[in-house]
């Protein structure tokens, strides 16, 4: 092997959307750098996948996919029952997916490296298998990844998870109560989350490299406070490179599941700037009716135009107020799905009501825009104490003691985020770290250079 252009790298990720997207993300950056890089992930990205619309075919320009069967069938609700989708993925995933390298592997057409997403640690077997260097792109914060490590490396760190006072205090972190911990580690939770991360941290000896969807200057001291125990290399953040106010190069098919509504970005055109409140939960959140009453009610009261993305609904039906579309048509727009980063990116948009999924927090941080933080599970109760705590760019959007929301809640929030000096502290604060993530993507910057220390040693493990 003798130039970059030959070195093969293959990725590995199920088929949800905020995981997905990290790894496209990434793919079209070690492209971009002149690897050869493969996607594998599960055939049902391959229903919900989109060409790209311009025909550029040469394989240095593009990412390639593949697929492999999760042995289930199509009709089987993978949104529903995680669990059994995790369980068969291990199942019938690790025999499909090392058949794929078999038949991917020629004398001369060898993958240098495997990169897989942190939730499929049997792929860290089955790179073994292979005798192939692997890598995980740990696709969340890297304070939660720290919070695993130790959940389950140091558990004497950890008071009694049954105690809801109690309060976690670990390296570098603000203290955490325990119902801010991701809720995957809570005894309440499945089992085979927990059996899955445990399978994670116990396979860490056989990863070479973990790489961490975050930048250096975003999580410092979470880094460091790692290095001494399995490092973690922040090589993101992981958007489009428009958002990064960079050239796109590389074409990869869409894997969006919903087709973006482009209409809203001419709608936001003729909104003034700094107006817009965006709201959206990524792809697996639905809100209850009260969820969605009280967010409702506080947006019809606003004295701002709004753009919500609603997605058809998988599970349950809950539905908008009566007479709330009517009402609100001359200052809000309900979309399906959008195209996220284009949204946040638009100078017509003041502020992200989120849930805190890892890929939304980095975005609204890399485009500047304050976040009202509402998080529902697993990292993203994390997530919203880095925004409002840690990075300051947030505010905290609170249910009452029974669970519920109310619509002057919703109201209190998007005012403190909108207006007054809080608000002004938040947008600077907003901004300087949009400038900072820049800095560590562009040549040089601390992402940068971290992306290309791994590729180096990748090709050092080639020859
Ligand atoms: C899941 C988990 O729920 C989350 O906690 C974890 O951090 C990542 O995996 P998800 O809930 O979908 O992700 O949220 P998020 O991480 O924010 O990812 C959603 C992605 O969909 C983002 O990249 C966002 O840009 C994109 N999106 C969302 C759109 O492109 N259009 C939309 O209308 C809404």
């Amino acid at each position: 092997m003798g130039s970059e252009e030959q070195v093969r790298v293959l990725m590995v990720t199920f088929s949800y959307q905020g995981h997905l997207n990290p790894i496209l993300r990434l793919a079209k950056l070690l492209v971009s750098k002149g690897l050869h890089v493969t996607i594998a992930t599960t055939e049902v990205a391959r229903k919900q996948m989109l060409k790209p619309k311009t025909s550029i075919t040469q394989d240095t320009t593009r990412v390639h996919f593949e697929f492999f069967s999760d042995g289930l069938t199509d009709d089987f609700d993978r949104q529903k029952y995680v669990s059994s989708l995790l369980e068969s993925l291990e199942a019938a995933g690790s025999k499909n997916l090392s058949n794929l390298i078999t038949n991917l592997t020629t004398e001369d057409k060898k993958f240098s490296c495997i990169i897989t997403n942190p939730f499929m640690p049997w792929v860290v077997d089955v790179a073994a298998e292979h005798n192939i260097p692997c890598a995980v792109l740990w696709i969340q914060a890297c304070a939660v990844y720290s919070i695993y490590y130790r959940y389950f490396n140091q558990p004497q760190l950890f008071p009694s998870l049954e105690n809801p006072n109690e309060a976690v205090e670990l390296p570098t972190l603000p203290v955490l109560l325990v119902k801010e911990l991701p809720s995957f580690i809570l005894p309440s939770n499945p089992i085979h989350f927990n059996k899955l991360m445990i399978k994670f941290v116990q396979n860490l000896g056989k990863v070479k490299w973990i790489l961490g969807n975050s930048f250096n200057e975003l999580e410092e001291d979470i880094v460091a406070s790692l290095a001494s125990l399995k490092p973690i290399i922040p090589i993101g953040p992981l958007v489009s490179q428009f958002v990064l106010g960079k050239e796109e190069t590389v074409t990869a098919a869409s894997l969006d599941k919903w087709r973006a509504e482009d209409s809203c970005i001419e709608w936001l055109d003729e909104r003034p700037p700094l107006s817009v409140i965006y709201i959206s939960f990524g792809s697996i959140t639905e809100l209850s009716q009260n969820q969605m009453d009280s967010i409702a009610a506080a947006l019809k009261n606003a004295n701002r135009p709004f753009l919500w993305v609603i997605r058809p609904q998988e599970k349950k039906s809950t539905e908008l107020p009566s007479g709330f579309l009517e009402a609100t048509k001359d200052k809000g727009l309900i979309v399906k799905w959008c195209s996220q980063e284009k949204v946040l990116m638009h100078p017509a948009v003041a502020c992200f009501l989120t849930h805190c999924g890892w890929n939304s927090t980095l975005e609204t941080v890399v485009a500047g825009v304050p976040a009202i933080a509402y998080p529902e599970w697993t990292d993203q109760l994390v997530d919203a104490k880095l925004l409002v705590d840690v990075f300051k760019t947030g505010v905290r959007m609170k249910n009452e003691e029974d669970g519920t929301l109310t619509a002057e809640e919703v109201q209190r929030c998007i005012l403190e985020v909108t207006e007054g000096p809080k608000a002004t502290e938040l947008k600077k604060r907003a901004m300087a770290l949009k400038d900072a993530a820049r800095k560590a993507a562009e040549n040089g910057g601390s992402s940068d250079q971290n992306v290309n220390l791994f590729i180096n040693e990748i090709l050092g493990t080639c020859f």
